[in-house]
């Protein structure tokens, strides 16, 4: 089993990244081997001041460290320190096909009504993300619902490819999603995904959002006035009710029928001061190791540098085999 995921560096990690990856990451570090990476060279596809990347970088290199990644257990490093994953999007790119990057609802969504003005890297995006799995013969990839398309189609350009030059070089990936976070919806709107492209900043918590802010949120964010019922089926056509028990549910590790046995014909008055607590509990010890981990930028560049190296070795194989496969001579 080879675990294999990331996530774009790009300011803030919010609760729905958290509950959706992160912590199952954390997690799959005792069964797996795993490789983490910021998607430094997917956050370029769109517009991002420099300096401001550069310091995301560390930043969200700094969170992942600080929700218990262990870059000593796991290899951890940002993508653009690994000329193999361009390399091999590049070489993806003759097997992958228009018509099937056209499906992808996510550049859809992303490009709005601006296709024409939306960058390339915006559309091929879902080959580099193909690329960061195939190279590393990932069985399992650890993501929210909304990557699930991307990881469909990352099987199906392996699967060309194998075929078509007569290899078994890739590993068909396997998604890993969540049964309780699989898609943490916005506080403001139930239907529509948390996102940090969201203009409400009350739309979603941040891990680094301070403890009062937190508690604000949650006391804000909209539900109806009707109490909680004792089961999940009961809470259809409550979209915002039904994501708050979500939130609730993995955080505490519980099953959500668990959570409404306790909260049964209660209303959220009662519902939200216990999530926040919650939340609080979770958040608190993230933000103290978070805080002590900046002191030390510098740490953070020595662990990026070395899990980048471990990277490498590891997909140096796979990226000689699919140069092979194409008939590329390299090399002296
Ligand atoms: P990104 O950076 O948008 O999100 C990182 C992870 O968080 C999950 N996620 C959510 N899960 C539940 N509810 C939400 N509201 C929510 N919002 C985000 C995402 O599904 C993801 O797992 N393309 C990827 C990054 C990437 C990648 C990869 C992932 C690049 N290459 C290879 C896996 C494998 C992205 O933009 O995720």
């Amino acid at each position: 089993m080879r675990v294999v995921s990331g996530i774009q560096p790009t300011g803030n990690l919010h609760l729905g990244n958290y509950l959706g990856a992160i912590m199952r990451w954390v997690k799959m570090q005792d069964e797996a081997e795993c490789l983490f990476f910021l998607a430094d060279l997917h956050a370029i596809t769109v517009y991002n001041d420099p300096a401001e990347l550069a310091a995301h970088i560390r930043e969200m290199a700094a969170v992942l460290v600080a929700c218990g990644i262990d870059p000593d257990r796991s290899i951890m490093f940002n993508q653009a320190r690994v000329p193999a994953h361009p390399e091999l999007a590049w070489l993806l790119n003759g097997t992958a096909r228009i018509g099937w990057m056209n499906r992808m609802t996510q550049f859809k969504e992303k490009s709005g009504k601006n296709r024409e003005g939306a960058s390339v890297g915006l559309f091929a995006y879902p080959v580099l993300m193909a690329a960061d799995v195939l190279l590393y013969q990932a069985t399992h990839v650890p993501v929210g619902e909304d990557q699930k398309q991307h990881l469909e189609l990352a099987r199906d350009i392996a699967t060309k490819f194998n075929t078509d030059y007569d290899v078994e070089l890739f590993t068909l990936p396997e998604p890993l999603i969540g049964k309780t976070a699989a898609r943490i919806m916005s506080l403001r709107d139930g239907s529509a995904k948390m996102s940090k492209s969201d203009p409400s900043d009350m739309s979603r918590i941040n891990l680094t959002d301070d403890i009062d802010l937190v508690a604000q949120k949650v006391r804000k964010a909209k539900t109806d006035a009707e109490p909680l019922p004792d089961n999940m089926p009961a809470l259809a056509g409550r979209a915002e009710a039904k994501n708050l028990v979500g939130i609730y549910a993995t955080l505490a590790g519980e099953a959500p029928d668990a959570v409404l046995g306790r909260f049964a014909g209660q209303g959220f008055g009662a519902f939200k001061p216990a999530l926040a607590d919650l939340l609080v509990e979770t958040l608190r010890p993230i933000k103290a190791r978070l805080d002590a981990l900046r002191a030390d930028p510098g740490e953070i560049d020595r662990v990026l540098a070395r899990g980048a190296e471990r990277a490498a070795a590891l997909a140096a194989p796979t990226l000689e085999g699919a140069y092979k496969a194409l008939g590329l001579p390299r090399g002296g």
